[in-house]
């Protein structure tokens, strides 16, 4: 063997031990420098001898293949589920079960139990042969379920190739695949970000994206993976819990909430414990599993058509709660639409007080039918947000009529009018109704829009009452001593606001165009306008059908734009914005090279860019001298695929032959 050889051998060791220490362990044992110095390294030694190619190489973690469908895989042993329970009663009785059969007379406390968490995932079984990774498979209807090989490849704390150690020579781990808290709310907010359907919790998303045709899409999503479970002729121990031991000492992720239970009171603080603390957990959790710990005794109890007998779950309560309705309070938004807020009796829900849940709009309230004093239902969906999904009409006073709806603006006084075709009532008076303005000064200076350091909610109602800021021009003109002047203010806040502002001034335009509130121009509408349109004044001067000729701009939103423009209020804070140096047209983006590389190619752009707008795709295409096409057919030469491509295209084009290219690859064959 080479010297080069040998050290590709030694760089994947040294790689996986790098990424278990990371992603099972959480202690990194390097720099996220010397990570990526050794990776390139072996990228490059790689390259130079493919004939030491390997698919589980920690270079082949990017997932950049797009796989072609799933195949069916029977499962060798079905995956079954669990029977369930809802109460620390019933689990006693499932112990005491478990103690009868197997003819325990010495009580409850003589069969060792082990307590795990039920993570809220998707299941998944994986086969390793000779320590290798060769097969993920999902649980699919129990019997049979999709090879997601490619995708679970790149689930950085699934260990492709196994250590040195006692694992048998083919074994089976099931587990379940799971999408963190952080990394579900980051991918929801990007997902809100280009308006995108939003996932409902953890469990959809991780199970949608592992079924993500793209295995790079799912690289950077962030699974991780707990095991719970193993399957193989010869098993090394005899019990669950050691057997889970020597799982974690081959790499595998188990939690360290596994405990053994070797009584009734055990499994009961157990229970006790979890029900607190799995709040602090960074993974879902909907319950617990209890296991009878020794195989033999297993082996004994054996299984109903659908589930071990010698296994339970324990799900938490249901996070739902029935309180009072105190009262509907109404609240007027930036755009002026009033929404009715359920003020409610204080009630803990899922660990947090609950006082208010909005009740949208008044089609929702009349569809719950919600009388004055009722007992509703508050449930917490995706954990966070509380909201009203139903009456408890039996404890219905005698009497009490539906919620009454508000006629006039509960700020301003001014009489609410009914938008056309929506549910919403909006109060008309946008100049003059206290809450509506600072919801725009609150917008514009928000994370999406202006950006502006220093300057929260707060600030704003301060701002606004203390006269100093009345309108989003406004704020070009504050100046440090006047902010020091406010309480609580001290003078490197007022600094730091300044600073803020002066450093909005670079912006990009169609980040001011969403920061000015034009109702129904939001993040996505504004980038889409701002690229075609190139600046504030050509859109001031455009007619209905020149508006409606842009993508995304349809009829109600051309006339929302007419309406700003046609307000002198409007108009003057523009040129306050302007003449205080807010960008107000396109900073034309620097352009890739000119070349023909692309001559003769026909190019269908599909799914949601990460490094480019379509639109700067298409200019490329072009300025390269592609031809950019809008549906794929036989002539089209590839397609430049994003992310969340659609089925049917991704259909065709796989049935046409027709190939595609993501982002990277498209960019490097540009040069
Ligand atoms: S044991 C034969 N342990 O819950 C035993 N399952 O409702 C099979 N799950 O399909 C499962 N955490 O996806 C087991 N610690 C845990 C679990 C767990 C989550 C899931 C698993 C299973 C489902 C059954």
């Amino acid at each position: 063997m080479s010297q080069e050889t040998e050290r590709i051998g030694q760089l994947r060791d040294e790689l996986n031990r790098h990424n278990h220490a990371y992603y099972v362990n959480n202690a990194p044992t390097v720099s996220d420098r010397e990570y990526d110095l050794l990776m390139k390294e072996l990228e490059a030694l790689e390259a130079a001898h493919p004939e030491m190619d390997d698919p589980l190489s920690p270079t082949r973690r990017v997932g950049s293949d797009l796989t072609k469908g799933f195949t069916q895989v029977t499962h060798r042993r079905p995956m079954l589920s669990l029977g369930n329970t809802y109460s620390v009663g019933e689990v006693d009785e499932w112990l005491t079960r478990c103690n009868d059969m197997l003819g325990n007379s010495g009580g409850i406390a003589s069969v060792p139990i082990v307590g795990e968490l039920k993570f809220d995932g998707t299941s998944i079984s994986l086969t390793y042969r000779n320590g290798r990774l060769v097969r993920a498979v999902t649980r699919g209807d129990g019997e049979k379920g999709d090879d997601v090989t490619e995708n679970v490849k790149t689930i950085r704390s699934i260990p492709l190739v196994l250590a040195t150690g006692d694992w048998p020579e083919e074994f089976e781990i099931r587990g379940e695949i799971v999408l963190p808290w952080k990394a579900f709310d980051r991918l929801n907010e990007e997902r809100a970000f280009n308006e995108e359907p939003l996932f409902a919790n953890p469990r959809n998303a991780a199970a949608g994206t592992l079924k993500t045709l793209n295995p790079a899409v799912v690289a950077g999503r962030g699974l991780d993976a707990y095991f719970y479970y193993i399957l193989a002729n010869s098993m090394p121990a005899d019990n669950h819990y050691d057997n889970m031991l020597r799982a974690r000492s081959w790499g595998f992720k188990v939690s360290e909430a596994m405990m053994l239970l070797d009584s009734e009171e055990d499994v009961n603080s157990f229970i006790d414990r979890w029900d607190k603390e799995r709040r602090t957990l960074p993974v879902a959790t909907d319950g617990l599993v209890f296991k009878v710990n020794s195989l033999h005794s297993q082996l004994n109890l054996g299984y109903t058509s659908k589930s071990p007998r010698w296994a339970i779950a324990y799900k938490f309560p249901a996070e739902r709660a029935l309180t009072k309705l105190r009262f509907v309070s109404f609240e007027v938004g930036r755009t002026g639409v009033v929404t009715p807020v359920a003020n409610l009796e204080p009630v803990l829900l899922s660990g947090t007080i609950v006082k208010r849940a909005s009740l949208h709009n008044e089609d929702i309230v009349r569809s719950l039918d919600i009388h004055d004093n009722d007992m509703l239902y508050v449930e917490k969906g995706g954990e966070i947000i509380p909201k009203i999904t139903g009456v408890d009409t039996d404890a219905r006073e005698a009497g009490s009529g539906p919620v009454k709806f508000v006629t006039h603006c509960p700020d301003c006084g001014t009489e609410l009018v009914r938008v056309a075709g929506e549910a919403a009532w909006m109060c008309p008076n946008k100049y003059g109704c206290r809450p509506q303005i600072i919801g725009r000064l609150e917008h514009f200076v928000g994370r999406h829009m202006m950006d502006i350091d220093g300057v929260g909610e707060e600030n704003c109602v301060q701002l606004f009452d203390a006269g100093l800021v009345r309108t989003i021009a406004d704020f070009y003109n504050l100046r440090p001593g006047q902010l020091e002047r406010l309480s609580g203010m001290g003078p490197r806040t007022a600094q730091r606001i300044v600073d803020g502002v002066e450093a909005s001034k670079n912006v990009p335009f169609e980040r001011v165009l969403f920061a000015l509130s034009i109702p129904y121009v939001g993040e996505t509408v504004s980038r889409r306008v701002a690229r075609q349109v190139k600046s504030l004044d050509r859109l001031r001067e455009m007619s209905r059908e020149q508006l409606v000729a842009i993508d995304d701009v349809g009829p109600r939103i051309a006339d929302s734009i007419i309406e700003y423009f046609s307000s002198e209020h409007n108009c003057e804070i523009i040129d306050r914005l302007r003449q205080a140096g807010v960008r107000m047209e396109i900073e034309e983006a620097p352009q890739t090279g000119t070349s023909d590389i692309l001559a003769g190619k026909t190019i269908v752009i599909s799914g949601v860019f990460a490094l480019h707008s379509r639109e700067e795709y298409k200019a490329m295409i072009e300025l390269n001298g592609g031809k950019n096409a809008g549906s794929i057919s036989k002539k089209t030469s590839f397609v430049l695929a994003g992310e969340n491509m659609g089925p049917s295209k991704l259909e065709k084009a796989r049935s046409l032959g027709v190939p595609l290219v993501n982002e990277d690859e498209f960019l490097s064959m540009l040069g």
